[in-house]
Formats: C-alpha cells, structure tokens, sequence
C-alpha cells in the first residue's frame, strides 16, 4: 500500500520526503488556503520535492471550467495528478481528461455507486473519504471494501486512495481491506512511527550500555 501526505505544507512534506516515509501528496482547496502562500508556486515546490504523485484539486464547478483548470494544473509538473470533485459534470471531465493522457483522481466520494462510476470514467485515483462518513455514523472503511473487490471483479484500473483519515487505526484497516493508497495529515503520519514502548526500550537499552566500558569499535561515545 502507498502512503501519501495529505498536506500541502513544503516543510512537513520535505521532511517526510527526506525520511523516505511518504509515496505522494493530496492537496485540497483549504489546505492550500491553509498555507497562504502563491498557489502556482507552492504546488511547483511540492512537485519538485516529492517523486510520486501529487493531486491538485481544481475548484470550477461546470464541465468547461473542470477542462480548462484541469489541463493548466497538468502542465505544472509530469507527476500532478487533477483532483475532480465527484459531479455529473465531473465524470464527464474525468473521463476527457483522462483521455488526453491527464491522470485524474476523484474527489468527495462517499459512496460505492460514484466510487464506481468515478473507475468507469477512467480515474487513475479514487477518494473516499472515510474520516468525513464516520462522522455521520457511517462506516466509511466499507466504501474501501467495497471499491477494492469491485475494481478487482471488473479489472478496472482505477486504485482505491483511501481519504480523510483520522487516526492510524484507519491506516491498518485501509491495508487490511487491500486500499491502494492512504493519504494521511501529517500528525496521523507522526503517530504511525511512534510507539511509546519503543521509546521505553530505547531508554532502557541506552542505560544499560552504559555499564559497558567500550564504545562501538572505537567510535566516540
Ligand atoms: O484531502 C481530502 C481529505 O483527505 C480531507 O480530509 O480530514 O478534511 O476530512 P478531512
């Protein structure tokens, strides 16, 4: 399973970067609101530091306007990924986009139904947000189930990027139903590599070498 950054801070997602922990980045509307920087600026940097994919949403309403953002968005770098809300007029610019070579992933997917139509269209990507469904009582993680088996049934390209995610409990859950991908905000990231005991042990391990006279092979202790 791929893990993304869903963030669009350059200095979390470099860090990151910088830790091999990450295969890609999601940006939305308020996340990049959030950092108050140039748009086109902060998603060319991101572009850069980052290997893999990086979704960039646009924020046109009507086909025409979907198209025209979308094809701009693509030009800014060979690893941007058009994030399309999951309209009517979404799928048809999913499924023009993704015909002139654009990968596409779809956005505000909260159900099977649009999950699949969203892979019918031709979406490289597809994002139910699991997070955001668990909120009104829902279990979010059975769109996951859902899109995996019914991708896997059909032979459809399209991979599952399972969003909104709140806690690393979610991250286990989207492997074990066979996601594709998880996008995870960067505090639910942090909590994947910590474990207290972990530290514990550190410490304990740390103390006790103490007691032994010796550095490892001459290096300064
Ligand atoms: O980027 C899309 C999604 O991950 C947003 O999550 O936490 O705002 O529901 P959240």
């Amino acid at each position: 399973m791929q893990i993304f950054m869903d963030s669009a801070s350059v200095k979390m997602i470099r860090d990151a970067v910088q830790h091999g922990l990450i295969d890609g980045v999601t940006t939305n509307p308020s996340l990049i609101a959030k950092e108050g920087a140039d748009f086109r600026e902060v998603v060319e940097e991101i572009c850069r530091i980052v290997p893999g994919p990086v979704s960039v949403e646009v924020v046109g309403k009507t086909y025409e306007e979907m198209m025209a953002e979308g094809r701009e968005i693509a030009k800014i770098a060979d690893n941007v990924v058009v994030k399309i809300p999951m309209l009517k007029q979404g799928l048809r610019a999913v499924r023009d986009l993704s015909s002139e070579g654009i990968r596409v992933n779809v956005t505000l997917v909260f159900s099977a139904t649009q999950g699949l139509l969203a892979a019918k269209a031709g979406a490289t990507f597809v994002s139910p947000f699991i997070g955001r469904l668990d909120d009104y009582a829902h279990v979010g993680m059975d769109v996951v189930r859902d899109l995996v088996a019914i991708y896997r049934t059909y032979n459809l390209a399209a991979q599952v990027l399972a969003a909104s995610i709140r806690h690393p409990r979610h991250v286990v859950e989207a492997a074990l139903v066979g996601a594709h991908v998880v996008t995870v905000p960067p505090p639910v990231l942090e909590q994947l590599v910590k474990h207290p005991l972990t530290d514990v042990g550190l410490e304990r391990f740390l103390a006790d070498w103490q007691k032994v006279p010796q550095g490892i092979f001459g290096l300064p202790r």
